[in-house]
């Protein structure tokens, strides 16, 4: 696997961590999340499933919740970690919660035994925009 930055490595060890932590009674897909922001603090989340089922929340936006709760708005990168063979990509809905704080991360998805770097706005080119 390819080197990856200090700072991005870091994050990835943060997904994969809390991935442990998920709470994923139904569907048993156990997703980390991790997000850098602008200060450089990291945050991580895991997803949190409801017998409810739409009540469920994503490893990805767990990770940006608190990291608005701790007073952060701007993401830098989006680190996502699962063990399913086909790397997972964030859904529709993270997607565009991770617009509404960042344009242009670097998001890194990755299992135990691969990984891959991608541009955020590469997978999410046109966000819906609230402009009245
Ligand atoms: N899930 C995430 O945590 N992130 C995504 O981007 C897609 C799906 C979770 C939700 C649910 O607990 C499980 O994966 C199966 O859909």
């Amino acid at each position: 696997m390819n080197a990856l930055t200090t700072d991005l490595e870091a994050l990835l060890v943060a997904a994969r961590t809390v991935r442990e932590r998920a709470y994923a009674p139904y569907s048993k897909f156990l997703v980390g999340a991790a997000v850098r922001s602008e200060s450089g603090a990291s945050f991580a989340g895991c997803n949190v499933e409801n017998a409810s089922y739409g009540a469920t929340i994503c490893a990805e936006r767990s990770a940006i919740l608190a990291m608005v709760a701790a007073g952060q708005r701007v993401i830098t990168s989006v680190a996502v970690f699962t063990d399913a063979d086909t790397l997972a990509m964030p859904c529709g809905l993270c997607r565009q919660v991770i617009s509404e704080f960042q344009r242009d991360a670097q998001l890194i998805v990755a299992n135990p035994r691969q990984r891959r770097v991608l541009a955020f706005s590469d997978i999410f080119p046109e966000p819906f925009v609230l402009d009245r």
